[in-house]
């Protein structure tokens, strides 16, 4: 395919990709299949890769994220991110409304919107392309979370319509509950911990570096302010409809009230109604509809003088503590649980309440038989947050945390500040065993498929496995048939049991596993303080398992990422002499402890020199290239600056590269005399 043609393409698709991306993400109307869209996107990624200076910063293949930020750039707002004025009753909306007529002596028109749970972002857009995306932070400066947010499907990264010049738009980015739940599902099959609601999951993926997981969690964004120069809109409701035409999501949800009842009718049914909503919302928002108006009212210093928030309160109920009891986790660690008179809060009903440590069980001064507070504020476990003293019986004793581990006996221990005590017990107490085989077989880990819903329990109670090389010892003829009745979380019974395809399709995956390789095999150990991320880490810095294993505590806290807690836990693992017994089998068994590192240091010609590279090449592909700077200690950069030492030039560098490396005098590299430097 000629440049001309693919360039044409490369706008054909970028024009369809735009389109279904908006039928389906801010329309929830889609008009091709999932399928069908794969396929357009894969043709674009493709058509970039072999023709990179085709590659337009918004370009909808931005969706699918890659782009590494290693630290968030800080960035002044041009209008600083103002919060609004709470309230909590009707009396202050009343307030609020008539201090309004008072200034204003006009009549006045309010909307109404919900208030999205979830994070503030400032959208900034020039000539119809966003180019910048900014976290509140203090509301005078923030993050540019820009990579990021372009992998956010329902924002546009190019507007149609007849939009302004430049300006900004501000909403809040949120988790949909499905994506949440998705997300929570997949860290408790990884062992990881869990988010506490989709706000702090929300919060904690725009600030990842890795704009590709991202891009997998799927996040969403409601729009609902525009600012900028010029603008010629009369009213925030009509600039909102405006925005709606250039593509963005604007809530339904908006309403237009013309006096106090209009508002509370409004409050009211959001009350009620927002457990059906697919997203949290914290109360609802009231703003001044005719800028003319928001203009004479003005600000103070935190917050406009024409809007207010309503928040709800947290729901919470009052019931009875009927028992504790003790959960050991697969490090060790002991969570106290409360048992409930069950209770019905927020749409469901509450039986358990976690009480995360012995910390909070003493500074709630809980006691036995208690009549306590729970509220449900969005977290996914509701928490106590209060005792009701007066209602105690007195001659009732304090709940004291157990000494001894519940399930295995061993005496508990604590380390200096750590809140969490800890069964030392670690290889003969079997919530600890069944819950590090767990670990193993999740699918980030292993990916052993077949041994969800308690199998690992039954082939532990079957004393078939006790740590993760029994796995590989097991036959067809020792599963086939084994079955156990157990009660599930929600009270009912229920049945494993072990059929022919069931067994046949464990000892398959667990044979499938062997070729896992050796980062994932790393994590899976659940060497304590390894997650993923740092496994990958580990096994960069040491690519094979032997090299790991003799590492000293001094070696691994060179290692980037790695601190002292992390580097005493992976060398005390190395030192247990049960671990190396396991590990040894599972050496034997086969499974992937070594890997081959691309970039070893060959030579230094490069070192201190930062490359673009631009074009094709006929001996390697791009991404080749980058490898080979990099194995010669030179660094690549995606943007020609004075600072860059050479471009590495293929066939088709782009008019514009090739002009600003003349301007900036950086001189051009060819393929030929790249490769003789190497060679030589
Ligand atoms: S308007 C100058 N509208 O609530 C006022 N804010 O404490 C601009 N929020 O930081 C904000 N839903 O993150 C506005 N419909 C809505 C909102 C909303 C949620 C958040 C926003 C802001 C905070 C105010």
């Amino acid at each position: 395919m000629t440049f001309e043609k693919a360039q044409e393409r490369v706008q054909e698709l970028t024009e369809l990709l735009n389109l279904h991306n908006y039928n389906y993400y801010v329309l929830a109307q889609p008009t091709i299949s999932d399928y069908e869209f794969d396929m357009l996107m894969e043709e674009l990624l493709l058509l970039e890769k072999k023709f990179p200076d085709l590659m337009q910063p918004n370009s909808p293949s931005q969706r699918v994220g890659g782009e590494i930020t290693r630290q968030f750039k800080s960035v002044i707002h041009q209008y600083p991110m103002l919060s609004l004025s709470n309230s909590y009753n009707e009396n202050e909306i009343r307030e609020f409304h008539q201090r309004i007529i008072k200034s204003l002596e006009q009549k006045v028109e309010y909307v109404c919107e919900l208030k999205f749970d979830g994070l503030a972002i400032s959208l900034r857009y020039e000539k119809g392309n966003l180019v910048q995306a900014v976290t509140r932070g203090d509301g005078t400066q923030g993050d540019d979370v820009t990579a990021n947010v372009k992998t956010i499907r329902s924002i546009p990264l190019r507007l149609k319509g007849d939009f302004p010049d430049v300006f900004e738009i501000r909403g809040e980015i949120y988790f949909p509950h499905a994506s949440f739940n998705a997300l929570n599902k997949l860290r408790e099959e990884d062992g990881l911990a869990l988010f506490a609601n989709p706000r702090n999951a929300a919060a904690g993926t725009l600030k990842m570096q890795d704009s590709a997981e991202v891009s997998r969690r799927k996040l969403d964004c409601w729009l609902y302010y525009l600012m900028g120069e010029n603008l010629t809109f009369k009213s925030h409701y009509e600039s909102l409809l405006a925005a709606k035409s250039w593509g963005f999501k604007i809530s339904p949800h908006m309403a237009l009230c013309n006096n106090e009842s209009d508002i509370f009718e409004y409050i009211n049914d959001w009350k009620s109604g927002r457990d059906e909503l697919p997203f949290d919302i914290d109360g609802i928002v009231i703003k001044v509809n005719r800028f003319d108006q928001q203009q004479l009212l003005g600000f103070t210093a935190k917050s406009p003088r024409w809007a207010i928030a309503y928040k709800f309160k947290a729901e919470e109920v009052a019931t009875r503590l009927l028992s504790v009891d003790y959960q050991v986790g697969r490090t060790g660690a002991v969570t106290p649980v409360a048992n409930l008179e069950p209770v019905l809060l927020a749409g469901t009903t509450i039986k358990r309440a976690s009480l995360h440590n012995a910390d909070i069980i003493q500074s709630l001064d809980l006691h036995e038989n208690d009549w306590v507070v729970i509220e449900k504020g969005g977290e996914i476990i509701p928490k106590i947050t209060s005792v009701k003293i007066a209602l105690r019986d007195p001659k009732s004793n304090a709940v004291a945390f157990i000494s001894h581990c519940p399930a295995c006996g061993s005496m508990l221990m604590r380390t200096e500040g750590e809140s969490a005590w800890y069964c030392p017990n670690s290889y003969h107490c079997p919530p600890q065993i069944k819950g590090r085989l767990e670990h193993f077989i999740a699918r980030k880990a292993m990916n052993i498929e077949g041994l969800g819903e308690g199998r690992i329990e039954v082939l532990y109670d079957n004393r078939l496995i006790k740590n993760s090389a029994d796995l590989y010892d097991l036959h067809y003829e020792q599963l086939l048939g084994l079955e156990k009745i157990y009660e599930a979380e929600d009270g009912t019974a229920r049945k494993v049991s072990f059929r022919e395809k069931t067994s046949q399709n464990i000892i398959e995956s667990i044979n499938t596993s062997k070729s896992i390789p050796y980062p994932r095999v790393l994590f899976a150990l659940g060497i304590r303080f390894v997650g993923e991320t740092v496994a990958k880490k580990l096994a960069e810095a040491f690519p094979s398992f032997e090299l790991l294993k003799s590492a000293t505590k001094d070696h691994l806290i060179q290692v980037d990422e790695i601190g002292e807690r992390i580097a005493e836990s992976v060398v005390a693992y190395f030192e247990d002499e049960d671990n190396l017994q396991v590990l040894d089998r599972l050496i034997a068994h086969g499974l992937e402890f070594s890997h081959e590192v691309k970039n070893v240091l060959i030579s230094s010609i490069f070192e201190g020199k930062t490359f673009v590279i631009s074009g094709v090449f006929e001996k390697f592909s791009r991404d080749e290239a980058k490898n080979l700077v990099e194995q010669h200690g030179g660094k690549v950069s995606g943007s020609i600056s004075a600072k860059t030492s050479y471009i590495l030039a293929g066939d088709q560098m782009g008019p514009s590269k090739r002009e600003k490396a003349e301007k900036l005098g950086v001189p051009l590299m060819a393929e030929g005399s790249f490769l003789a430097m190497i060679n030589a």
